[in-house]
């Protein structure tokens, strides 16, 4: 082992908190100064002008599309949003209690199996799957909520609609409301990318033993299960639940705060100030709630939780936080929320494992021994 690979306990930083381990060309976040980029463009001028599918289209080919692009990049989208028979029966079959982010880990892994293409490994195979792979997730996500119910698959509008309002029909069975169709567009918007985020990392990783991009993904998806990464924002919603009114906000927080509950939805590992994304969903829900009186509470419980966890912890809340309402609003089943969080991550994901596989080392850090040494062999039967 040369000097350069000897693990020192100084180069340790648990949590890889702070260490570059990639260089990337696909998003910039300035931590200190709230700020996310997507290939050089601030994510609140996306939110504002974009819409997902040029999102999606700027992350994976690094430019905003011109018109024709997107047009063809669309109708591309658009073909390849059904999924096979195959895959909506097997969906059918899972059990009805479990997590929403193991039966997407299932589905779409079971899903390579119909796509010709999964083991090629070319560049052209790999964005031709990136188009399948944001094109189809809806899909199996809305099966997927459908089937939880016994409800039956609905197959994906197949006009000139985007993604968010295509998918609110194949869940609900009936045409969204314009309202919801932009706040779903723009989250799917804001939660496309975020740099190297644990599960982008995790997808990153697999790439680079040159194992394939549905492997990538799948990797991917099993990370953001966690409660730490995308299952916080279906938590930071039962939490809203449990408190069920403003006047019980304080007391929640009080609580928590005593226990040393985390509060889900808040703190960040990069942004030191505000998260810009929050920024965005923070208005998001207001307008919804301007929209929905019926659901407006969730808003205003949202609102007051958020000061409260500010003036008791100085924590602010991350993109999950806000999320949670805008979904909630929308008329997503609060067990779909981590699901939808990867509807939109696919873009980010895909592209990261693109541009992994341009420039490929493969990933292989150290750790830093701390067991036992030069422990002496003892045979099975003299051990007591
Ligand atoms: C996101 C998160 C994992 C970042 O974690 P991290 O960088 O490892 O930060 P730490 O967990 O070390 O937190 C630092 C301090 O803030 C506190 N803290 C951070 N997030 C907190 C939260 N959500 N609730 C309560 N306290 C929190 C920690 O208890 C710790 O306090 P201490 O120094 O008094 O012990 C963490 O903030 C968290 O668990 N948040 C809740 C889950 C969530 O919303 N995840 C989505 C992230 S986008």
């Amino acid at each position: 082992m040369t000097e350069k690979m000897k693990p020192a306990k100084d180069a340790f930083s648990k949590g890889l908190e702070g260490v570059v381990a990639a260089q990337s060309g696909v998003c910039r976040i300035d931590g200190q100064n709230s700020q996310l980029h997507y290939r050089g463009y601030n994510i609140h001028d996306l939110v504002r002008y974009s819409t997902f599918e040029e999102t999606a289209y700027l992350l994976l080919f690094g430019n905003l599309p011109t018109a024709a692009q997107l047009s063809g990049f669309e109708k591309q989208l658009i073909s390849e949003r059904n999924i096979p028979d195959e895959v909506v029966r097997f969906i059918q079959l899972f059990p009805k209690d479990i997590h929403s982010m193991a039966a997407l880990r299932t589905a779409i892994s079971y899903l390579s199996f119909f796509d010709k293409e999964a083991d090629d490994k070319s560049v052209e195979a790999n964005v031709r799957k990136a188009i399948r792979l944001i094109a189809k997730t809806p899909a199996v996500v809305a099966c997927l909520g459908r089937a939880q119910k016994g409800e039956k698959f609905i197959a994906p509008k197949t006009g000139t609609v985007g993604t968010a309002a295509s998918f609110l029909y194949m869940l609900k069975g009936k045409e969204a409301l314009a309202i919801e169709v932009k706040m779903l567009d723009q989250y799917f918007i804001l939660l496309a990318e975020h740099d190297l985020n644990a599960s982008t990392f995790a997808a990153r990783i697999t790439a680079s033993t040159l194992s394939d991009m549905y492997s990538a993904i799948v990797s991917a998806i099993g990370t953001l299960k966690g409660d730490l990464h995308g299952s916080a924002n279906s938590r930071a919603m039962e939490s809203i639940l449990e408190v069920g009114d403003v006047s019980r906000v304080e007391s929640y927080v009080d609580d928590a705060l005593q226990n040393k509950k985390k509060l889900m939805g808040f703190g960040h590992r990069v942004y030191k100030g505000p998260d810009p994304r929050a920024i965005d969903l923070r208005v998001m829900a207001r307008t919804l709630a301007e929209h929905n009186a019926e659901q407006a509470k969730w808003y205003a419980i949202s609102e007051k939780l958020e000061k409260a966890v500010w003036e008791k912890k100085k924590l602010n809340c991350n993109v999950d936080f806000y999320s949670a309402s805008v979904l909630y609003t929308v008329g997503i089943p609060i067990d779909l929320f981590t699901p939808m969080f990867a509807v939109s991550r696919m873009a980010g994901w895909t592209a990261h494992v693109v541009e992994q596989l341009s420039d490929n080392r493969l990933i292989r850090p150290l750790s830093y021994y701390v067991g036992r040494k030069d422990e002496s062999y003892v045979p099975l039967a003299k051990r007591g």
